[in-house]
């Protein structure tokens, strides 16, 4: 690809190595105006409502001038793998490191040196899970000259309440203000981090304002965003020039393998997002005054929820036409409750799809408001005309119903799924809800578990200290995890009305015998008992396990239910279930070689992840459930063979949502719906074991009648991405189903055929719907009834296989 150096004149200078240490100097007073565009986080679309029966509970009526509880709180999270544990800090507030805030001076060196201190993951290393930060920025206004580099493993935050402004300055000469992966000076196009495995990083609450920057100029850009999974974008807004011959952009994404963002504003600029990457959720972005809202240069497939453009020249701008691996321009576009004011091009590609599989594309619910072109095609041809009207659920490409797969190219309405009024808000669109953050409550509003007797320095046995918190602080305080990786031994009940916060993902693990036998599987945390109503919040969590040999884990057993009249109010957000591959795992390359098979007992890491049970609601946003395929402590590279049963298992009734969810890696399969009724998931990713058919699936997990559908009879079965058995109305708004080797080599990738199958869904299911589904290398699609039914070969849209719309019906 075309690197940065050919899109810029200068380059990013070599980081100075810091050596500055944290100093005790107490925050100085905010002097700088911020200016407080962003609304209110947790105005949300439920309305949770807590009734405390203690007056020492939480009770969320901060004052406005208080300081954002994350700012005030104490901080002793730890890093208990890291080299030096007691003295790594986690937390950095960038005015710790000299950044004055004051829209003046320049704060980038700071700024920088507040992320790179204690020997961090930068230039040279591949990735790390023992140098985690959040680096916070108190209100204020933030000159910069060069780019912020977030490290591997950061969370940039800002004050929630007060977001602070990153102020671009006129001479500003760099790819962009925040660049999660810089290109390296003279380096030919090489970049920090592997595209495709920069995980763990998230950007919160921010303004980043461009304005000053000269309109012409393409350094004019917010965020470089260059990621992978377990990363997030969060109520940031980003200001631009909207003079004719502006060249700013929102965010610049040229590869990745991501990932989910929302709650983004995009002002001015000649593209509110310029954005290419094999699949990612977006959600929740409005974009106004800019040339073109979203240009999409390559995907694999994207799934776009609640996107607004207002007085934009062309909503979606979208390159298609390439067919072949080495041509990949962009597969599938799903877009989901859309919103064109006055802009009169709503979509356009590049290329006509006319009897073609290239572009494929759907739109459910858009409402466009004096639009000329609803879908068209550069130099003018009209595919579906404007005007001010609903499009009710419309798709360009190839089109299969039941068992028949004798493929249908269709550029016209399609049928319009079914969904759940549980799923919808009250104007019919799918619910989304954004990431709490609390910023009405004080510090004093939160309990911090080392306060009350938990280590979380990775050895210790917290199972004691950690169920006694929950008991005693659910439905009254904020649960705060402070930084740490946290055991427990046996099952810990996570009770109705829990709301937990984790500190740059504060990992709980659960270890030991109890958890090793898979005949008897046993789980490590109970949200909610069955039957059990309430609300729950969980975020920057993730809940793993340590080995050896924890085959009978099932580390989440979900059975909270939103109360009524809380429209996701049990959920998940920037929270993960990781297992394998890091430090303390147990789980590592010196443990679990993929170059010495068949550790079955020892490198046995779960035997499923996530139940979401019969009786429970859920909304999960941005939720990675991944086994590791290497390891992302020691060398970063090395593959590994660690085992894990299952991935995701839902027998919910509803309603759940999947927003922006990963499941890899997994024995058996990646997602599975059992009985399961109205959900909504969009895009849901996953890939199929590198090591199989050798041992293939279940191996080495016995096959468990409760938990499994029945082994199909190929002769090297492996995992399904996605099953599907006795359920109804489930609707799937975008999927990426890979499979990428055969027993860690990859030459089935070009054969297309790593697996036979790889999604099945039974006849005994009704009212399901599949949009915009992408397949990488397995020979058929979709089967039913275990029968291939999409032949792979018919689909061929780049790297991937593309089936615009599949339903039971
Ligand atoms: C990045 O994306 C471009 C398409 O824009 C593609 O040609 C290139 O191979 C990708 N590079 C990597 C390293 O994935
Ligand atoms: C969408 O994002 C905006 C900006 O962050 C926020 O104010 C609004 O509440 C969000 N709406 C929903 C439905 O999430
Ligand atoms: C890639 O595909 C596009 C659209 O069909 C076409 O215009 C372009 O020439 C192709 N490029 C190459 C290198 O084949
Ligand atoms: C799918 O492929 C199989 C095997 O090549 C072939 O027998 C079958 O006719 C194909 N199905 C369709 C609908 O073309």
């Amino acid at each position: 690809m075309a690197p940065l150096a050919s899109r810029l004149g200068s380059l990013i200078t070599l980081l100075a190595s810091s050596s500055l240490l944290f100093s005790a100097v107490a925050n100085a007073a905010v002097t700088g105006t911020s200016p407080n565009t962003v609304s209110s986080i947790v105005a949300a679309a439920a309305s949770t409502s807590f009734a405390p029966s203690v007056a020492a509970c939480a009770t969320g009526n901060a004052g406005a001038d208080e300081p954002f509880w994350l700012e005030a709180i104490t901080h002793q999270g730890t890093s208990p793998f890291n080299r030096d544990p007691n003295g790594y800090r986690v937390f950095r507030n960038v005015k710790d490191f000299g950044a004055v805030g004051d829209g003046i001076h320049d704060d980038t060196a700071a700024i920088n040196a507040a992320i790179q201190a204690q020997g961090r993951c930068g230039l040279g290393c591949q990735s790390s899970t023992v140098t985690p930060a959040i680096v916070y920025f108190p209100k204020g206004t933030y000159r910069v000259t060069s780019a912020i580099i977030p490290y591997y493993y950061t969370q940039l935050v800002g004050d929630a309440k007060h977001p602070p402004t990153l102020l671009a300055d006129p001479t500003f000469n760099d790819m962009a203000v925040i660049d999660a992966d810089p290109y390296i000076p003279g380096g030919g196009g090489a970049q920090y981090w592997i595209n495709q495995n920069n995980f763990f990083r998230s950007v919160r609450n921010f303004v980043i304002d461009l304005r000053q920057v000269p309109p012409e100029k393409p350094q004019g850009t917010g965020l470089h965003w260059q990621v992978s999974q377990s990363t997030s974008l969060a109520n940031i807004v980003v200001h631009m020039s909207t003079a004719p011959n502006t060249a700013h952009q929102g965010i610049w994404m040229e590869n990745g393998s991501g990932g989910f963002m929302g709650d983004l504003v995009f002002n001015g600029g000649k593209f509110g997002m310029w954005v290419g990457n094999q699949q990612f959720t977006v959600r929740n972005v409005t974009v106004n005054n800019a040339q073109t809202g979203i240009y999409m240069n390559w995907n694999w497939g994207w799934t776009l929820q609640g996107i607004t453009f207002r007085n934009c020249q062309i909503g979606f701008d979208v390159r298609t036409g390439g067919l072949t691996l080495d041509n990949q321009s962009s597969g599938a576009l799903a877009i989901i409750d859309a919103v064109a004011s006055n802009t009169p091009i709503f979509i356009q590609t590049s290329e006509p799809s006319n009897g073609h599989l290239a572009g494929s594309l759907v739109i459910d619910n858009a409402k466009l408001e004096n639009s000329q072109v609803a879908v068209g095609v550069v130099g003018g041809a009209v595919v579906l005309a404007g005007g001010t009207k609903t499009i009710a659920s419309w798709g360009q490409g190839n089109v299969y119903h039941g068992s028949n797969g004798v493929r249908q190219f269709v550029q016209g309405n399609l049928p319009a799924p079914n969904k759940a009024s549980s799923l919808l808000d009250s104007s019919g669109r799918i619910v989304g809800r954004v990431h709490p953050q609390y910023e009405n409550y004080r510090a004093s509003d939160f309990v911090s578990v080392k306060d009350h007797g938990a280590k979380g320095d990775g050895v210790t046995d917290d199972t004691a200290a950690l169920k006694a918190i929950f008991t005693q602080y659910a439905n009254c305080k904020i649960i705060f995890f402070d930084a740490g990786h946290y055991i427990v031994t046996d099952t810990v009940y996570i009770p109705p009305g829990t709301r937990m916060v984790g500190e740059a993902w504060s990992v709980i693990a659960g270890r030991g015998s109890r958890f090793s036998d898979q005949n008897n599987p046993r789980v490590v945390f109970q949200v909610g008992k069955p039957g059990e109503v309430g609300v729950v919040e969980i975020t920057d969590i993730i809940f793993s396990t340590v080995g050896p040999n924890v085959a009978g884990a099932i580390i989440v057993e979900w059975n909270i239910h939103e109360p009524s009249g809380a429209k996701a109010g049990a959920g998940m957000w920037d929270s993960h279930i990781r297992t394998g591959g890091v430090s303390g795992s147990n789980f590592e390359a010196a443990h679990c070689p993929s170059t010495v098979a068949g550790r079955y007992d020892t490198c046995a890491a779960a035997f499923l992840h996530l139940h979401i049970t019969k009786g429970s609601s859920g909304y999960f946003e941005g939720t990675w459930v991944w086994l590791a395929d290497h390891e992302l402590d020691g060398s970063g590279v090395a593959q590994i063979s660690v085992y894990s049963g299952r991935g995701i298992l839902s027998e919910s009734q509803g309603p759940v949502w999947l927003i922006g969810t990963g499941s890899e890696h997994h024995s058996v399969y990646q997602y599975r719906f059992l009985g399961a009724k109205d959900h909504f998931m969009g895009l849901i990713q996953t890939e199929s074991p590198y090591y199989q058919p050798t041992p293939a699936a279940p191996v080495p997990f016995p096959f468990n009648a409760k938990y499994d559908p029945q082994p199909y009879q190929d002769a090297a079965p492996s995992a399904w991405g996605l099953h599907i058995e006795r359920s109804n109305n489930i609707l799937i708004f975008g999927a990426g189903l890979y499979s990428f080797f055969q027993a860690y080599t990859q030459d089935c990738v070009p054969a297309r055929n790593c697996q036979a199958q790889i999604a099945n869904i039974d006849k005994a299911s009704t009212g399901i719907s599949i949009f915009s589904l992408s397949t990488v290398a397995s020979a058929k699609m979709l089967s039913v009834g275990a029968q291939g039914v999409i032949n792979e070969s018919d689909n061929v849209n780049g790297f991937a296989s593309t089936v615009t719309f599949w339903g039971t019906e």
